[in-house]
């Protein structure tokens, strides 16, 4: 939806690059509403049924409610939004009027002092919290609630935030520390691994395996015994899942990434833009599609870390 951010998570938007100097994308970059709904169009038609809209920070674009009300038009869609909620309590119900029908939150820590070192912003917890009541109430469901955990930095949370979201309703998610992009300083010693996420959780509650939802579900599922929900982990440094990968992302201006490690992606927008027909355009699709072999996270070692990688806020998760 667009490369800006309201937060500058320094996993994410280290604010020495993305300070004050940084370029983002000029208007005439960014594709229109009209533009992502016709791309969108276009791949549901080849058998795509689940739309993410994400960012940056998607609730930043102006009248989002338009493009999803756009969106929910599209027969057999289902579409949700990633967000870190920041202006979610005031959009809720307004995106879930135009018809989104689920929404997933970032929150990385339950206390101010860890959430506002990450989000280096200065925005609070119980901003993102009220924002994750608005959705609750507007019916955004299920909510899912993303966290990233990171060594010495927030591995307090994995506890604090399941106690939390215990019998809420909300599931919550945590999600290994990725070297997306090349800003964030990624060093494997800071990832978290989800086994240790796991165990840090059993040493609590008793927890059982749940079977994926589909095929290719990032997240590996768990149930409380005591029938409080479901938690999830996304192990992707140190259980890759690339081959049951089945995620094309639309960037921001008009690319088409198969991979979230890509270094570079395929230019939809200039055909599009140039009046290129409906059959033309899906063919641009399908042979990128066809000729993906992307496994960046099973190859990942010393070497890999020199490769080219598209940052995270240019193609959203
Ligand atoms: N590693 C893991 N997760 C990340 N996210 C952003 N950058 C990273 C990273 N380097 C998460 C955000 C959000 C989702 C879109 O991806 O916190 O929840
Ligand atoms: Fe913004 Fe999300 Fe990146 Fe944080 S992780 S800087 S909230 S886009």
């Amino acid at each position: 939806m667009t490369d800006r951010c309201n937060f500058r998570c320094t996993y994410c938007m280290p604010r020495e690059i993305f300070g004050p100097d940084h370029a983002f994308l000029p208007r005439p970059e960014v594709l229109t509403f009209e533009e992502i709904t016709r791309v969108a169009r276009l791949i549901c038609g080849l058998g795509v049924h689940k739309i993410r809209l994400t960012g940056g920070e998607p609730l930043l674009r102006k009248q989002i409610e338009r493009l999803v009300s756009q969106l929910a038009a599209i027969p057999g869609v289902d579409m949700t939004l990633t967000t870190n909620g920041a202006l979610l309590a005031r959009k809720a119900q307004a995106l879930r009027d135009a018809g989104l029908q689920r929404i997933t939150v970032s929150l990385d820590a339950l206390d101010d002092p860890t959430f506002k070192r990450m989000n280096d912003a200065d925005y609070s917890v119980a901003q993102v919290l009220e924002g994750i009541d608005a959705a609750l109430q507007a019916g955004l469901a299920p909510v899912k609630v993303n966290a990233v955990i990171q060594r010495h930095v927030n591995e307090h949370a994995v506890l604090a935030l399941a106690r939390h979201f215990r019998g809420t309703g909300v599931i919550l998610r945590f999600i290994e520390f990725m070297d997306v992009g090349a800003t964030n300083g990624w060093r494997m010693e800071d990832v978290v691994s989800a086994r240790e996420m796991l165990q840090q959780l059993q040493s609590h509650w008793a927890l059982d395996p749940v079977d994926p939802n589909y095929a290719g579900e990032v997240a590996t599922r768990y149930r409380f015994r005591d029938g409080a929900g479901e938690i999830g982990l996304i192990s992707s440094v140190t259980q890759p899942f690339c081959r049951s990968c089945s995620r094309l992302r639309l960037s921001t201006d008009g690319h088409l990434y198969t991979c979230l490690f890509a270094g570079t992606g395929q230019d939809i927008k200039t055909p599009l833009r140039a009046g290129m027909d409906d059959d033309a355009l899906m063919q641009i699709v399908v042979r990128h599609w066809q000729q993906r072999n992307d496994r960046y996270s099973e190859t990942r070692s010393e070497a890999t870390q020199t490769l080219r990688r598209v940052e995270m806020s240019y193609i959203g998760g």
